[in-house]
């Protein structure tokens, strides 16, 4: 269908003034019409596009409302290196830096634009005759990734500059502090791993798939850097700042030029203390040689220009008291210890507590309850305490001690192995572990159990039903339903059918979700390999199994412990009346099928106690005295009365390595167990 010339003519001036407006709200932050006003614009954008899907261009608003899924992002090649920063801390190496440009300059003062080191992403962005082509993350330097589909929903990126010029600028992408506080409190409740820093949170956005993630968190940005700027005339970086801002892009209003170097530490010394009000996170200021000529006599190393550099800002600390420790449990067992301290009020928030990470790290410090210490925000978010005043202790400050016992369970402690730092609680069946418990025993490897997610594993645990991994077995639609967590009829029928047909899973995937502590997916394989039953898992010693190959002492040891623990076989227990299977239908060989063998005398190769395993793992059956349905008895040296006694029943008598070749005869595969044990006379 032809599009119509007026049609063509009210798009473009519909998709013009839809940009201003934008422009006039999420770059001013001076609008000019009413949101209805905007939205009828908007509207009407949409209704034509609708019917006429051949003028969708990229760069029309209606772009930027997300909703996409992307397969991936193309890597492109930057036009130029995207380079980082040297970093100074203070007043003594920013002063050397100036000694350093203006020895290499040749003069005796250089102006500086001081501009706010944003706590966020960099990014480069294209235009083409004002039109938004693409934005490129800095990825290594030379080569980034195209993450258009995202930046363009980041509302003060405009689509349309306000010229109509070929140009390619560069800035922060960033996540104001009210957004990154409320996407973390939304994470924490739905389980998930906070961000540590503004930072990561952005650029976890950026790299999103779902563009519609993108969409709800309101990410922000500033521009201050111009590409190839004589094209445009621009001499400075001062009057740069100025023209991205004619071209309609957001820049930080609190970059100040400065005559000298003592300029820029009186603004670096300012801005420590007005940080906080900000809404956005900086961690210092960066300082640039203003004029561009000089920035390219002064040039750059492989990593950074030597005409610009960070001037970080400290880390704000405070003073406090630690008044007490508690132990947090985590999914994985960690006992991780925890300073509870007297509230300090720091860079924004009351400080109240401060991990203490390990029992390595208390003693390395020396910290104890009692002491007064200095905190500090890590990444600006996580409060770490960073020195003990040892000066102002009175003696009656208590040393910290791992704890003997989980504080959760009761439960042992320990460590995994010898070298790890943290102390866990070992008892698998602890409730702090059930939730990661229970997510491993639905997981795909193990019970395979479809649309039990980590959510409602939460709340199923949450709200006491579940308390124990068995307990999915007994669970009832009504359960499911009176969560109240929205999930449907259709939903929770699909749930209780998966739950049903996971009865019958393989042994193997059972044993994976009991979560044995060492033992993943292969070691199940190897275990339900070897024994028929579960039942008979549970009953053999730790000397049985260490004689499977692939499974060592310590192992053997964590599968031995697991079962004799009473939880153990309570759930186990319950698994087996909800009529979940605990039958190996790995087929044993049964190269020996039917066969009764006695042993006599002294073997070369093997243990008594070896041979009769190897024979019995090969469905052969071994007894202790010869009888007239004997089929076969084994001769090593020096035999006994044994052999006396088959002669006379007409056994067949036969030598190991006798044995050794009709079992290599029947079947080729079969694979001799290594001598272990020491030889055994009888
Ligand atoms: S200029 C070649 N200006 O800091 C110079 N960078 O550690 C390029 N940053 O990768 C950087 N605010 O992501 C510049 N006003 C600012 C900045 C800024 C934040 C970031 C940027 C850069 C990093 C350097």
């Amino acid at each position: 269908m032809d599009v119509p010339k007026d049609i063509l003519e009210e798009v473009e001036r519909l998709r013009d003034e839809i940009e201003y407006h934008n422009y006039r709200y999420y770059v001013l932050a001076d609008p000019v019409i009413t949101d209805e006003e905007y939205d009828k614009l908007m509207k009407r954008l949409i209704e034509l596009e609708k019917k006429y899907p051949q003028i969708v261009t990229p760069d029309s608003p209606t772009q930027r409302v997300g909703g996409k899924v992307l397969n991936g992002f193309r890597k492109v090649k930057h036009s130029q290196p995207m380079l980082s920063l040297d970093n100074t801390y203070n007043e003594r190496d920013i002063r050397e830096f100036d000694e350093r440009v203006k020895r290499i300059l040749g003069v005796k003062s250089v102006e500086y634009v001081a501009e706010l080191k944003i706590d966020g992403v960099s990014i480069a962005l294209r235009y083409e005759s004002g039109k938004f082509r693409i934005a490129i993350t800095r990825g290594d330097g030379t080569e980034g990734e195209d993450v258009s589909e995202n930046i363009k929903l980041v509302k003060s990126i405009p689509l349309r500059l306000r010229e109509k010029v070929d140009v390619e600028v560069r800035g922060e992408i960033y996540m104001p502090v009210d957004e990154f506080k409320k996407i973390n409190e939304e994470r924490e409740e739905n389980g998930e791993p906070p961000f540590a820093n503004p930072r990561n949170a952005t650029a976890g956005t950026i790299r999103q798939l779902d563009t519609s993630v993108v969409a709800k968190r309101m990410l922000d940005s500033f521009m201050y850097y111009l590409v190839n700027p004589e094209k445009f005339g621009v001499e400075t970086q001062w009057d740069a700042l100025e023209y991205l801002k004619k071209l309609g892009f957001k820049v930080n209003p609190h970059s100040k030029l400065c005559k000298n170097i003592e300029e820029v530490i009186d603004y670096w010394k300012e801005w420590i203390n007005r940080r906080k009000e900000l809404d956005y996170w900086v961690d210092g200021v960066v300082v640039k040689v203003n004029s561009f000529e000089h920035q390219k006599i002064l040039g750059e190393t492989s990593k950074s220009p030597r005409w610009a550099i960070a001037f970080k800002f400290p880390a704000e600390q405070a003073r406090t008291r630690i008044i007490g420790v508690s132990m947090q449990v985590g999914r994985t067992g960690v006992i991780t210890p925890v300073a509870e301290l007297e509230p300090v009020w720091l860079e924004g928030t009351t400080v109240k507590r401060a991990s203490l990470h390990n029992f390595e790290y208390i003693k390395e410090k020396d910290i104890r309850i009692g002491d007064w210490v200095f905190v500090e925000k890590a990444g600006g978010i996580i409060p770490q305490i960073v020195k003990v005043i040892t000066d102002l202790r009175d003696g009656s400050e208590k040393p910290i001690e791992p704890p003997k016992s989980c504080p959760v369970c009761g439960g042992k402690v320990g460590k995994l192995n010898p070298d790890e730092v943290a102390i866990r609680c070992l008892n698998p069946h602890c409730p702090a572990k059930l939730k990661r418990a229970l997510m491993t025993f639905v997981s795909r490897d193990a019970m395979n159990i479809d649309g039990l997610g980590e959510k409602l594993i939460e709340k199923l645990v949450d709200s006491g039903i579940v308390k124990d991994i068995a307990d999915i077995y007994y669970l009832t639609p009504f359960d499911l339903a009176q969560l109240g967590s929205g999930i449907g009829q259709r939903t929770i029928a699909k749930i209780m059918k998966e739950i049903e047909k996971s009865k019958s899973n393989p042994l193997e995937r059972l044993i994976t979700g009991l979560g044995i502590p060492l033992v993943g997916k292969k070691l199940a394989k190897i275990l339900a390999e070897n024994f028929s039953s579960l039942d008979e898992i549970m009953s053999a010693s730790e000397e049985k199994l260490v004689k499977i190959e692939g499974i060592g002492e310590e192992v053997a040891r964590s599968i031995r412990e697991y079962f004799d623990n009473e939880k153990t076989r309570e759930i186990i227990e319950k698994l087996k009346k909800a009529g979940v299977n605990m039958k190996s239908n790995v087929k044993k060989s049964d190269v020996l099928k039917g066969l009764r063998f006695v042993i006599t005398g002294e073997l070369s190769r093997w243990s008594r106690k070896e041979i009769e395993e190897f024979i019995e793992s090969l469905g052969g059956k071994v007894s202790s005295s010869v009888s007239k349905n004997t089929d076969y008895l084994i001769v090593g040296r020096n035999p006994g009365s044994k052999l006396k006694k088959a002669k006379e029943l007409g056994v067949k008598i036969i030598t190991e390595d006798e044995f050794v070749n009709m079992v290599r005869e029947k079947a080729k595969d079969v694979k001799l167990p290594e001598p272990k044990g020491p030889m055994t006379m009888f």
